[in-house]
């Protein structure tokens, strides 16, 4: 498809003429939007500890302390007016009845980790609320259920289910930092996503703010919003303040393990394999194939080793056994498995050493620590093997220019 030049040319014109008066609204605004945030009834929650403003000394630590991308923590990244780290949800209906009226546009942030910054910054003037200080979570294991609010992370919940119970977990992503507010919204995937499904099919009920700052639950939103906001992204549908999961039972003792192998070790025929057996394995299997770069030797010759990570809900004897039959190449050994908790596993998942104590689950960074661009895709037909072969040429080519960081490629 070719551009026409002229709509685009109006259309990057009328962008520059407009953005003076924008700015001048925003600085106007933004005194009118923090009185007015004053004006609502906060009952026991005075908003006035909510508000951030660059004037405030910790403005700058409370804003990248929810920034997961180093690419978006710059000085040319656009910065907000002003925080709103709402502790009540009076505080969030004020925020967003008040930046209506005065036409500011809120970026609505939960853990920050969306890969393209779009909670935390705008090419307009803007807002954070921030969501970080609602972050309750209340497990129910005789109803199999709990409240989680979207301020929580998915390593908060997991911790918080294992304080409660060892034979109940939560279908949910693998990175501990990220957050229910934006997960949730976009589905969430993770290793017991072949026996479960998504987060979002065991999510039973829902609070919601809307743009009119009403506070809906699953019934008086209805079937289609309910389903909407489950999937349908982030800060589409209005602020999400909590979620209902449905927990799912798991064993007292799950296994987990970590197999590289290298080129030299057969890895591509390994590979190419595991794209047909992986999702034929019993639903209980979860089998993630991660490719890294690796050096060979002190020469600097490199290689590509790709690590079979796995999980399985059961035993250590029966996933040998299993993929045994169906995956005798890998080689998968009794002594390669760790039988572990499930709430273990996700700190394995985490990448933290088998052992490390739980409370792992609940630190968070003070700032972003790399760059990345994050992108995925499904993949249909088996990959065949010479474009294995020539991802592997590839990585190892470019991998000068991550340094030390590893090219990271994932896929399940
Ligand atoms: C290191 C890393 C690992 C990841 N691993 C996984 C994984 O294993 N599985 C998986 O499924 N995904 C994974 N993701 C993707 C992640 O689930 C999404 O980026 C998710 O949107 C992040 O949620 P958040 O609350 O941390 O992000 P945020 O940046 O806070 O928000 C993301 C989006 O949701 C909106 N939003 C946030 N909170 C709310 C709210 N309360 N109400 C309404 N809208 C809201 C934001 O405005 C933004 O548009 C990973 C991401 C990273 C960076
Ligand atoms: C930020 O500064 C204002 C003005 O001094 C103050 O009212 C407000 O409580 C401060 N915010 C926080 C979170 O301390
Ligand atoms: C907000 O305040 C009300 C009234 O004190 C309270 O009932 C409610 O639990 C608070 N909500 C949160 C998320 O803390
Ligand atoms: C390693 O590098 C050296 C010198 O660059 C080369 O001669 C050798 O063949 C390489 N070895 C392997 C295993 O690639
Ligand atoms: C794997 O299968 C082979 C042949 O089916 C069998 O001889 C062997 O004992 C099995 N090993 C394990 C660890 O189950
Ligand atoms: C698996 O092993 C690879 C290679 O050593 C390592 O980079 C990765 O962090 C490990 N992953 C897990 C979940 O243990």
């Amino acid at each position: 498809m070719k551009f026409r030049n002229p709509p685009v040319l109006l259309f990057i014109l009328s962008v520059l003429s407009l953005s003076i008066p924008w700015t001048t609204a925003g600085t106007v605004s933004i005194d009118r939007f923090l009185q007015c945030l004053t004006k609502y009834p906060h009952p026991a929650h005075t908003i006035q500890e909510s508000i951030y403003t660059p004037q405030n000394s910790s403005f700058q630590s409370v804003l990248v302390a929810h920034i997961n991308n180093r690419r978006y923590s710059t000085a040319a990244t656009p910065k907000p007016l002003a925080i709103i780290a709402a502790k009540n949800e009076s505080h969030v209906q004020a925020t967003v009845l008040c930046a209506k009226h005065h036409g500011l546009q809120i970026k609505i942030r939960s853990g920050g980790h969306d890969f393209e910054g779009l909670s935390y910054t705008s090419d307009v003037p803007f807002v954070i609320l921030d969501m970080f200080n609602i972050n309750s979570i209340d497990v129910n294991v005789a109803d199999e259920s709990a409240w989680v609010h979207s301020g929580a992370t998915l390593g908060e919940v997991y911790y918080a289910i294992a304080a409660k119970t060892n034979v109940y977990g939560f279908p949910a992503g693998i990175c501990p930092t990220v957050g229910a507010g934006g997960h949730f919204s976009g589905g969430g995937y993770g290793f017991m996503m072949r026996k479960y499904g998504l987060s979002v099919d065991n999510i039973v009920d829902a609070k919601l703010v809307t743009a009119n700052g009403r506070i809906l639950d699953r019934k008086s939103m209805g079937e289609d919003l309910f389903w909407a906001i489950r999937g349908g992204g982030g800060a589409s549908f209005g602020v999400i303040l909590s979620w209902k999961l449905k927990l799912v039972p798991v064993p007292p003792k799950v296994t987990v393990f970590n197999l590289t192998r290298t080129i030299e070790e057969g890895v591509t025929d390994l590979v190419y394999k595991w794209q047909t057996v992986a999702p034929k394995l019993p639903k209980e299997v979860f089998l993630r194939a991660q490719p890294q770069v690796k050096n060979i030797d002190t020469k600097g010759n490199k290689t590509v080793g790709v690590s079979f990570i796995g999980h399985f809900l059961g035993t250590s004897d029966k996933v040998v056994a299993l993929l045994n039959e169906s995956f005798p190449e890998l080689g998968l050994q009794r002594k390669d498995c760790y039988e572990v908790s499930w709430v273990e596993s996700t700190v394995f998942w985490a990448e933290s050493p088998i052992g490390t104590p739980i409370e792992i689950l609940l630190s968070k960074p003070t700032e972003p620590e790399t760059f990345y661009k994050g992108k995925s895709d499904y993949v249909k037909e088996p990959i065949p093997k010479h474009v294995f072969d020539s991802i592997w040429k590839k990585m190892i080519e470019i991998e000068h220019i991550f340094g030390l960081e590893p090219l990271w490629w994932k896929n399940e």
